[in-house]
Order: structure tokens, then C-alpha cells, then sequence
């Protein structure tokens, strides 16, 4: 159904929207023409979209070989698959960090883990939106074998620094797993450099795809133990599991024409230029940030970000009722709440949440002043409605 009013869609940090036309058209054909999967069926004119995808990703990353490029759900499930597959392969009672920039996709399967006593779990702290290598290096342990963090953070839009951070972890043994949900569309990432272990991504944000696609590279397969067992189309008679890639982490169906749309979602990226994305992303929120904060009542968290998040209050009022006013009285989808990142928020605003406003490459500069206007409006009114003290 297509929305009754126009409505500005600055919600994209949780799925992007509009996607691309070519993702549609990808969708579309594929689901138009036979399931002709390869090694699958006899049929042989169809358009081998799942490696298409592997080679694209494994390009846009900078990472090799595509075989390595594994395919799931989403960022959640590839970030558990790596990190109960790699206390799998490991053996339990290690040490493990991470921090408080995390979603809950990164958490909450390592608090369970603790919980079961299984690892032993360190939260680092940040400061102005970023986790010092420094921090990192003074948390190892003799037993810390896994640093688990997230590349750009979905509250407060900064990149941290995994090179430099992964050269540490290495150093020391530590491997080092990635949660490149935000980041990739977003940001330059190249994964030749040897600091990073495995990249967890999803399809259906900054890459343009569609939700239920998502997926992970790793370096180095044996470090991680297969956790998903099932019918891949290959070594059928055989009662075990391949252990070649992809397969090793692969079973059942893939989501072809999910996995159709995130080829072309990131052609699409490759094609505009990640570059030009992170630029256009950086000035626009640059501009509703200084427009906002002109509000004496207004408190923005962020007032840098490399990927176009915006984090605020307007002192005095709900985030729900700012929220609730931008969608009915605007027509502006933001986000309000706590954002599946709680730790985040106990450490800038006492953990009530905010509200989030999140931008696209197809965001407009229309779109930024009437959403900056949109907030200054409210903000004005909630400050006049205060009496004197
Ligand atoms: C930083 C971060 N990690 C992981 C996720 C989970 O992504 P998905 O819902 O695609 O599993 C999100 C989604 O909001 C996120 O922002």
C-alpha cells in the first residue's frame, strides 16, 4: 500500500526506505522466473543470483575469496552464529569484550553465554562515542580470546576505529569479530587489512536490500565451529555436513530473491560511490544539528557523526511525544526508545532513551530543513508552555 500523504521517512538506521528500483525490479524478476537454484534443479537458464551476491559483497568489502561470504537472516543471526560458533570451537571459560556502544544483537548472546557460565564477559566503556584502543588494551586478560564490537554504533552514528583496535587484539592472540550492521553502505570498509576476523552485515539497511538477508565474511572458517546442519544440494549422500565453504555455515533454502535484491542494493552503493554517500550523509546531518541545537531545550548526543544518526531530546517532553508528534502533525518517521542498545543510552541519557532520527542517501535537502524546522517548532513550543521558575 502506498502511504496516503507523503511522509518523510528518516527511520532508516532500523530499514532503509525507498530502496533502490533496481532492488524492486531485482525482487520482481527473479520471483517472475523458475527457482532454477544451481546444483538444485535441471533447469539451467537461470540467473545464479546467490553467487552474484557472494561476489558483490566480497567486492564491496574488500574481502576474499567470495566463497567466504556466508549468507543468513540477518546481522543478529550471523553475529550468533560466529560467536556461539566460535566459543564452540574454542572450548568455554574464556575471557570476552565488548562494549557498551552495542545493540542487543551483540549482548545479548554474549550474556547469555555468561550466564550459562560459559565465558567471562568484560563491557568497555566509551567516551565522546568512541572506544579507545588504549581501553582495550589495559581490558586483556591472559585468557581473552574474542573482542566482539560493533563498527559504527545505531545511536551516536560514530565509527570506531577497528583497524587500529584489531592491530591490538592481534597482538595478543585475540580474535576479533565485527558487527558491521550500520557501517557497511555507509563506510569504507576493507577487510584485506589483517585486523578483523569476521564481519557480520546486514541486507536490509544501508546496502538497500531487502529484510531477512544479511550475512557475515570470515577469515579464517576453522576458528569457528558450524553450528546449523542441514541440506545444502551438495555431498548429499554424505550424513555430515560439508565442511567446505560456504557450506560450512550455509543449510536449508537461501532467501534467493532477498538475496537477488542485495546484489543489486549493493551495486547500487558501489556504483553511487560510498564516498559520496558518506559525504552527502555527513553534511545533511551536520545541517539538521546545527539547525536544531539553535533550541536552547534541545539536547542532541551526537553533535559529530560519521553515519547520519541524530540522538535527541527536547528537555521537558517524552521522546514518545516527540515522536508521535513529528509522525502525526509532520509526517517525519523517526524512532524513539532505547534502540536495542541500552547501555548506550544509561551512559547518555540515563537510560530513558531519545529519539533518532536516521538518514539516507535518498533523503532530500527538502526533507532535512523540514525536519529540522519540524523539531525547532516543537522544541519552541515545549519551551514556551514552561512558566517561569
Ligand atoms: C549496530 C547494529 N547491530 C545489529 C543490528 C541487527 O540487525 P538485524 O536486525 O538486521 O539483525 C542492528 C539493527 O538495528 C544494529 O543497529
Amino acid at each position: 500500500m502506498t502511504p496516503h500523504r507523503p511522509i518523510i521517512y528518516l527511520n532508516n538506521a532500523a530499514t532503509s526506505w525507498p530502496k533502490p528500483p533496481e532492488v524492486l525490479e531485482a525482487v520482481n524478476r527473479c520471483l517472475a522466473l523458475p527457482p532454477f537454484g544451481s546444483g538444485r534443479t535441471t533447469g539451467t537458464e537461470g540467473e545464479d543470483y546467490i553467487t552474484l551476491a557472494r561476489e558483490r559483497v566480497s567486492r564491496l568489502l574488500g574481502a576474499g575469496p567470495p566463497e567466504h561470504v556466508v549468507f543468513t537472516q540477518n546481522a543478529t543471526d550471523s553475529l550468533n552464529l560466529l560467536i556461539q560458533g566460535f566459543i564452540a570451537q574454542n572450548g568455554d571459560g574464556c575471557h570476552v569484550l565488548t562494549t557498551a556502544l552495542e545493540h542487543n544483537s551483540v549482548l545479548r548472546p554474549l550474556r547469555e553465554l555468561e550466564r550459562q557460565g560459559r565465558i567471562r564477559l568484560t563491557v568497555l566503556p566509551f567516551e565522546d562515542g568512541a572506544v579507545s584502543p588504549g581501553s582495550v588494551e589495559g581490558a586483556l586478560a591472559p585468557d581473552t580470546r574474542l573482542m566482539v564490537m560493533t563498527h559504527a554504533s545505531n545511536v551516536l552514528g560514530s565509527v570506531q576505529d577497528v583497524r587500529a583496535i584489531g592491530r591490538v587484539l592481534h597482538d595478543h592472540g585475540v580474535s576479533f569479530i565485527v558487527d558491521g550492521a550500520q557501517a557497511a553502505g555507509h563506510v569504507s570498509v576493507d577487510l584485506r587489512d589483517p585486523s578483523i576476523d569476521a564481519y557480520a552485515f546486514t541486507g536490509h539497511k544501508a546496502l538497500f536490500g531487502i529484510p531477512g538477508t544479511g550475512g557475515f565474511w570470515i577469515r579464517d572458517p576453522e576458528t569457528v565451529a558450524p553450528v546449523r546442519f542441514g541440506g545444502t544440494g551438495s555431498s548429499s549422500c554424505s550424513l555430515l555436513h560439508p565442511r567446505e565453504m560456504p557450506e560450512r555455515f550455509e543449510a536449508g533454502t537461501h532467501n534467493y530473491p532477498g538475496l537477488a535484491a542485495l546484489a543489486a542494493g549493493v551495486e547500487f552503493v558501489r556504483t553511487t560511490g560510498p564516498e559520496a554517500i558518506a559525504a552527502k550523509a555527513e553534511r545533511q546531518a551536520a545541517f539538521i544539528i546545527g539547525e536544531v541545537t539553535q533550541e536552547p531545550n534541545v539536547v542532541v548526543y551526537n553533535d559529530r557523526p560519521a553515519i547520519p544518526i541524530i540522538a535527541f531530546n527536547i528537555q521537558g517532553m517524552e521522546h514518545e511525544d516527540v515522536g508521535f508528534i513529528l509522525a502525526r502533525a509532520y509526517g517525519i518517521v523517526s524512532r524513539t526508545g532505547i534502540h536495542c542498545a541500552p547501555l548506550v543510552h544509561r551512559a547518555i541519557d540515563g537510560g530513558n532513551g531519545c529519539v533518532r532520527l536516521s538518514l539516507s542517501w535518498f533523503t532530500t535537502d527538502d526533507e532535512c530543513r523540514s525536519a529540522a524546522r519540524a523539531v525547532r517548532e516543537i522544541a519552541a513550543h515545549a519551551h514556551s508552555q514552561v512558566g517561569p521558575a
